[in-house]
């Protein structure tokens, strides 16, 4: 059944992201068609972390759809300044908007806040997590740009780890028949084993490499990324890890004509500026490309589709043992896993531990 939140991309059926994708090319052709769609309505953008082309590219998307928009990007403005929790913030906000879209540090936020929204609610980030907006945006782009989403070679190159637009793009790719991953990062930023075991699970062929010059040649498409200085524990690991990958033009000497280079954004120093204006290199219309898929997205949730339950609520009593999980930080949320053998997932972030 389709959800009316989008918390995770595999929470809805393949059917409904080709769906969105056809729809957001359709947009691309036909604004006008869609400018009025959205009267009426509001979205309400609640930005937790720093954030320019998500919370614009929503903004953008909801104003072309001929809609309004409220909301924060410094929650120091808000009253979460003052010790209001989440679930308040998102009781209020959604009793005043019709659709939100949030982005928090914290990991599984965009569930919690589902689980007390009485209106859809859209994850544009939840910490080191899943960005499925982003996968929207980037399928969306692949499917222009490349003509299909099967049957590619996929390198995916710096911070495996807390790169979310990475977890969610493999997590969604890893569903098309015949992709196969190049993991392309340093021993510490090598990608979390809940997404390896789902590439496993799904059949989908991997391997990890250090080297970006040695998995060029195989890629048709590549997908750069932002060393997540944030995110790490220690300011001494980062100075470690950043400047390790820097694509140039000399790297792609050797990759195929038609390779695809994408990149969420920002990028900082892992691309050089010589090589925007490689042909190849498509991150700058790929932002584009996330307003319109955006604006489907939009349109899809405000069906009102009917919402599968969120939480199993199985085994409540086990404290999910990461601590940049939201149910760590906001005690009044209820703990819930899932079973995967001996172990319990957590519900809210993926995480895993023995039961
Ligand atoms: C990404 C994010 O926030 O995860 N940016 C984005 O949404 N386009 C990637 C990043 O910050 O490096």
């Amino acid at each position: 059944m389709p959800c009316s939140h989008l918390i995770d991309l595999n929470d809805l059926p393949v059917s409904e992201w080709s769906h969105i994708i056809d729809l957001a090319i359709k947009i691309k052709e036909h604004p006008g068609v869609y400018a009025h769609a959205c009267e009426g309505k509001i979205l309400a953008t609640l930005f937790y972390e720093p954030s320019t082309r998500t919370q614009m590219s929503f903004q953008t998307a909801m104003l072309r759809l001929g809609g309004k928009i409220i909301g924060f990007d410094n929650p120091q403005n808000s009253s979460v300044s003052k010790g209001e929790n989440l679930t308040d913030t998102i009781r209020i906000v959604s009793g005043y908007a019709d659709v939100l879209a949030m982005r928090h540090p914290l990991e599984g936020a965009a569930k919690a806040a589902a689980l007390y929204a009485g209106c859809p609610v859209i994850n544009a980030g939840d910490g080191g997590h899943l960005h499925p907006t982003q996968t929207l945006t980037d399928l969306t782009t692949l499917q222009s740009e490349k003509g299909r989403l099967d049957h590619l070679t996929i390198g995916l190159c710096g911070d495996l780890k807390y790169g979310r637009t990475v977890h969610s793009l493999i997590k969604a790719l890893s569903q098309y028949p015949g992709n196969q991953f190049v993991l392309i990062s340093t021993k510490s930023l090598r990608l979390p084993q809940y997404i390896k075991d789902w590439m496993d699970r799904y059949g989908c062929t991997y391997k990890e490499v250090f080297r970006l010059e040695d998995a060029m040649p195989e890629l048709d498409v590549l997908y750069m990324t932002r060393i997540q200085q944030e995110r790490f524990d220690s300011p001494e690991e980062y100075q470690k890890q950043k400047n390790v990958y820097v694509l140039d033009t000399a790297k792609l000497f050797d990759a195929k004509q038609d390779l695809v280079v994408l990149h969420p954004l920002p990028r900082v120093d892992e691309i050089t500026p010589a090589v925007d204006h490689d042909p190849r290199a498509m991150y700058f219309k790929q932002a584009v490309y996330g307003v319109y898929a955006r604006m489907a997205l939009i349109l899809l949730l405000l069906e009102g589709r009917e919402q599968p339950p969120l939480l199993s609520h199985r085994h409540g009593d086990v404290k999910c043992q990461n601590p940049k999980c939201i149910t760590n930080h906001e005690p009044y949320l209820e703990h819930s896993f899932q079973e995967l053998g001996d172990m319990a997932v957590c519900e809210y972030c993926d995480e895993r531990q023995l039961l």
